[in-house]
């Protein structure tokens, strides 16, 4: 199977038979997870498969009660650790490098004849309580995976013009993003920043990290403190979920575990030199 047919028969999978995994076949996409890129390629993943019925019942609980969690044979914790490991451009090392680790899982499955789904919306406190991962330690993302009892349609997805643009980011898309009026944006070029956006919960971690002097180098650089990310939802997104959990805003907001508050917009430039 070539790259582009595996990205193509990858789909979410919520429905599996009821038939084991054989220890070879999970070794043999676990190992492709394992040869992800990751940031100084500290590698800061660790797999934890977990096959007991009990745990899984227990982890579909942990996961707003999504029933197949339970149903699926293999459950996979994605588990991140380095957790102080911030880089230059202000993301935490670890929940990209275990994602793209788990994409890769994910990417790999088909070809085996397994599927997967991705399961985000779970409560990590209560995973962590059933799997015994310590408190240093993050679950970024649990994977079920099985053979499928289901054949789903694809997804549809955003066209090529709403999410790529050359050089410069277009007004179109602060438009989308803000609800203001293409005349609003183009002035707001124009005029100085009034206030700053509110930072993410992981540039707070940084710059708290960075405040008390506990983080790597890395995270002490203006620009962790400075960088700033829309995290609106685009309304062709809102409308287009196909998922069949619901996602509470209040849930979301109160995971971030970092406390909320904001950090000034600065553009002074970092001399320092990026390791990741
Ligand atoms: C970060 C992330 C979290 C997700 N969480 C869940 C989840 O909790 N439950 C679920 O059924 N699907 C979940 N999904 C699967 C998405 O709903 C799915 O990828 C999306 O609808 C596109 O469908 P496709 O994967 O079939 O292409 C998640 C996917 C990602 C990438």
């Amino acid at each position: 199977m070539d790259f582009s047919d595996a990205v193509r028969m990858r789909k979410s999978v919520r429905k599996y038979l009821d038939r084991d995994i054989d220890e070879k076949k999970l070794r043999s996409i676990l190992e492709i997870g394992l040869r992800a890129p990751s940031a100084r390629n500290e590698q800061p993943w660790r797999f934890l498969v977990i096959r007991d019925p009990e745990k899984r019942k227990q982890l579909a609980r942990a996961a707003k009660n999504q029933q197949f969690v339970a149903e699926a044979p293999v459950v996979l914790a994605a588990c991140g650790v380095n957790v102080d490991h911030v880089m230059t451009c202000g993301q935490p090392a670890y929940t990209v490098d275990v994602s793209v680790a788990v994409d890769h899982i994910t990417l790999a499955a088909p070809a085996e004849g397994l599927g997967t789904c991705w399961i985000g919306a779970f409560h990590e406190d209560e995973a962590k309580a059933i799997l015994g991962v310590p408190e240093n330690v993050r679950i970024v993302a649990l994977l079920t995976i099985g053979y499928p009892a289901e054949n789903p349609p694809p997804t549809s997805r955003a066209t090529f013009e709403s999410r790529v643009a050359t050089d410069m980011w277009p007004d179109a898309w602060s438009v989308e993003l803000t609800g203001k009026s293409t005349e609003e944006v183009e002035n707001k070029k124009t005029e100085p920043a009034e206030k700053p956006l509110p930072s993410t919960a992981a540039q707070e971690a940084a710059a708290s990290a960075a405040d008390s002097g506990s983080s790597t180098a890395e995270a002490k650089t203006p620009s962790e403190k400075s960088t700033t990310t829309n995290t609106k939802k685009s309304t062709a997104e809102k409308n287009s979920d196909p998922r069949p959990y619901a996602v509470k805003k209040a849930t979301v907001a109160k995971k971030a575990s970092a406390p909320k508050k904001t950090t000034p917009v600065r553009n002074k430039k970092t001399t320092r030199k990026a390791k990741a």
